[in-house]
């Protein structure tokens, strides 16, 4: 399509989008495609205006969750559609995804409406080792806390998290600490347009209880990885399962523009799954050779040639 135009959409804090996406703009420009950067909640944006809106840095979406899917929602041609995301910005997703068969984290969900007390939350934490609490509505590792089950310490100040966050209303994931994500850490396994491209591994986030953190996202460690079969195997199975599960990729056979899966080691060594980014994952384009140029391809075609 001659003269298209789309956006790549980030967030009132980061205007000029994360550096990595930024690099993406020569590449369009190569192709004809003039993508520039808009913030969704920005009031003057003319979302109309757009051959294809990309979401890209959102990173302030998740305590405003209602309202960003509202904005998804009046967006016409939206990447990745609005009712993936959805789907994806709630982890519920991850039980649908273990009764389908898929390897998840063995979760405990902590429902708001139980109106847990103190000491119900105590008897579902884990007798021994660390485990995690976090929002089943989070982003950027914020609002997560890594716990020690032993430590009377320790599971006091995560009853008090756990319980802050169930009284606001949310929704609550416990899980065991994955001891490999602190040698091995997490792989991020990411498809374009349905294809496998390229893979990162990320160090782990977690220290301690949670805290309150200023910034869009905690500080990541970030390094090259190449992803095993076994690992793209496992993350294909999430794409396929993903697909099946979202209406609007099971019906038109369109695949997500972008994705990504994070991959952690069990304690047999097989692949499980954290979490699938479908709203608004970095894409640490840096790490995969061609890749940018690939993402552009895959838009140019969805404009139409
Ligand atoms: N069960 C777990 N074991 C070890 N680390 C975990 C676990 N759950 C979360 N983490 C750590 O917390 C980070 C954020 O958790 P994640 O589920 O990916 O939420 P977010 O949507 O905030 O990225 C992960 O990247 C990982 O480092
Ligand atoms: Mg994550």
């Amino acid at each position: 399509m001659p003269d298209a135009r789309i956006a790549l959409v980030t967030c009132s804090r980061l205007p000029e989008l994360d550096p990595e996406d930024a690099t993406l703009l020569p590449v369009f420009a190569d192709r004809g495609v003039r993508a520039e950067a808009a913030v969704w909640d920005d009031p003057d944006v003319d979302w109309d205006a757009y051959d294809l809106v990309i979401v890209r840095s959102t990173w302030d979406y998740a305590p405003r969750r209602t309202e960003f899917l509202a904005w998804a929602d009046r967006v016409p041609r939206l990447a990745n559609p609005a009712t993936a995301l959805r789907w994806n910005t709630d982890k519920h997703y991850i039980k649908q995804f273990g009764e389908a068969g898929i390897p998840v984290m063995v979760t405990t969900w902590l429902e708001p409406e139980r109106h847990f007390t103190p000491r119900d939350l105590h008897n579902r934490f884990p007798a021994i080792e660390e485990f995690v609490i976090k929002p089943a509505i989070g982003a950027g590792s914020l609002e997560a806390g890594r716990y020690t089950s032993t430590s009377a310490n320790s599971r006091g100040i995560a009853i008090r998290h756990a319980h802050r966050l169930l009284q606001e209303g949310r929704s609550v994931m416990v899980q065991r600490y994955l001891p490999s994500v602190d040698t091995a850490g997490e792989s991020g396994l990411v498809f374009l347009n349905g294809e496998y491209s390229h893979a990162i591994s990320k160090a782990a986030m977690l220290k301690g209880p949670d805290s309150e953190i200023a910034a869009l996202h905690r500080v990541e460690r970030v390094s090259a990885h190449t992803a095993t079969e076994h690992e793209i195997e496992t993350a294909r199975a999430v794409m396929a399962a993903a697909i099946a599960s979202i209406p609007v990729f099971a019906e038109s056979g369109q695949a997500p523009l972008y994705a990504r899966v994070d991959l952690v080691t069990n304690d047999d060594g097989s692949a499980v799954l954290m979490e699938l980014e479908l709203t608004e994952p970095s894409l640490y384009f840096s790490f995969g050779e061609g890749s940018r140029k690939r993402f552009a391809d895959d838009v140019v075609q969805r404009l139409g040639g």
